[in-house]
């Protein structure tokens, strides 16, 4: 059912709407940017405008080229995107409600939230923008919303490499390369998307080194993201259990510290100069459920920390972004992040360090990824069936706990506790 809804949506984050409409119509987009910088008070600190340059067509919409004042504050804009696209949207905006959306809200204290999201946020149809500078700022318009799902298939991989695809954008594939940008934060309201891009890189990374790719996968949503890699031989630790993952980190832990002693003492200042192929990866879904333990934490922020040098990489997941379940410490040393969907601007600040994850269309995927930029991207999207497909070669039936030896654990398999699994 769509409903278009006129031109008056009161919206907070447009404050600047009235006066937009005070000062005249607004008779196309380059006029409206312009009053949107005004209103927003983004131009410059003595009342300089930006100056429309060139108004180019490309396919798909239009890029206005703007002069910018002196002390032009980029990163602002940037963060504050979303108001610059609902003001370019704010004469017509179609809403979308769909009936199932309702069947998908989890019954949990979010509950209300979730139905209120479904009910304000569902937008279609939007111009959407993306930002560009270059001594000049460059804003493209586009027509119309970005495709909301990208079939995932194996053209997204890069064999031999740690670059994994994180997303897609309207310019091509953004990719994550764990080995320049090492460990990640993944933030997002329930049902957006974190599961699935978590199964996407463990699978993508299987792929791609499944000779040197190390998992450590830590489950706190009850096993059913990651229990499909239990048996991979790439699989070293694998839990779903709370009071387990202590005692997982801090084995990792000890691991890590030799392995960057070695490193050390061979002459090497880091795993990649030491030419070693090896890189473990530290997965955790839902990290907030060992945010209140403080040994848990404090491996976890030095593996953050000092992780880097031995080619130990965290990946950090939570559906409840705080300054509990993401330490300023852990914060500090990952910079990269990917963040879907999320409540408010507060939980976005904490995630992404910046505002705009709260404005992201509720489709599950669409996520804003920062690294050096932020951009906002739909992450490809891989069915279990597909995974299991992709992995079934790397499965392996792993000696039980109380047999299993310690060669297995160095990986070092004797070739009688463990076959090859082969579809008949
Ligand atoms: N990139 C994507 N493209 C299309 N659909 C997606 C994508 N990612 C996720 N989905 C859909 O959204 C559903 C929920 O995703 P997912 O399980 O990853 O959410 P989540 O963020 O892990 O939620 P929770 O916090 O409850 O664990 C998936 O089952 C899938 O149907
Ligand atoms: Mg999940």
């Amino acid at each position: 059912m769509i409903i278009e809804i006129g031109s008056i949506i009161i919206m907070g984050s447009l404050a600047g709407y009235a006066s937009l409409k005070k000062g005249g119509t607004t008779s196309n987009d380059a006029d409206k940017i312009q009053k949107i910088f005004a209103n927003a008070g983004w131009n410059g600190k003595n009342g300089e405008t930006i100056r429309l340059h060139r108004k180019s067509n490309f396919s798909g919409g239009i890029e206005y080229v703007y002069q910018v004042p002196l002390g032009f504050d980029r990163k602002r804009i940037e963060a504050e995107q979303h108001i610059l696209e609902d003001g370019l949207n704010i004469r017509h905006r179609l809403f979308e409600f769909n009936p199932t959306d309702l069947f998908k809200v989890k019954i949990n204290s979010s509950m209300f939230k979730q139905i209120k999201m479904i009910f304000t946020k569902k937008k279609i149809d939007r111009k959407e923008i993306e930002l560009g500078f270059d001594g000049m700022l460059r804003i493209k318009v586009y027509k119309e919303s970005m495709k909301e799902q990208y079939e995932w298939d194996e053209g997204y991989l890069m064999n031999g490499t740690w670059s994994v695809s994180i997303g897609n954008t309207r310019q091509g594939v953004v990719r994550h390369d764990f080995d320049e940008h090492k460990h990640l934060i993944i933030a997002g309201a329930t049902g957006y998307g974190k599961s699935a891009i978590l199964k996407l890189i463990v699978t993508s990374l299987v792929l791609q080194q499944p000779e040197n790719v190390k998992l450590h996968l830590i489950d706190l949503k009850g096993g059913s993201a990651f229990q499909r890699f239990k048996d991979l031989k790439q699989t070293k630790n694998y839990t779903r259990e709370p009071k387990e993952v202590k005692e997982i980190l801090q084995n990792i832990q000890i691991e890590m510290n030799k392995t960057y002693t070695d490193i050390v003492d061979s002459g090497f200042e880091d795993i990649k100069e030491s030419g070693r192929k090896e890189r473990h990866f530290i997965i955790i879904d839902e990290a907030a459920d060992i945010a209140d333990d403080s040994e848990c934490m404090e491996v976890v922020t030095d593996i953050a920390r000092r992780g880097r040098g031995a080619g130990y990489y965290l990946i950090y997941a939570t559906q409840y972004p705080s300054s509990q379940s993401i330490p300023q410490q852990t914060k500090r040393n990952i910079p990269s992040r990917l963040c879907f969907v999320l409540d408010d601007a507060i939980a976005s600040n904490t995630a992404l360090g910046q505002t705009g994850a709260e404005e992201l269309p509720l489709i599950p995927g669409r996520g804003i990824y920062k690294n050096v930029k932020s951009q906002v991207v739909q992450t490809p999207y891989i069915s279990n069936r597909q995974i299991e497909k992709c992995i079934k070669p790397h499965v392996v039936i792993k000696p039980r706990k109380e047999e299993s030896s310690i060669e297995y654990r160095e990986g070092k398999k004797t070739g009688s506790n463990s076959f090859i699994l082969e579809e008949t």
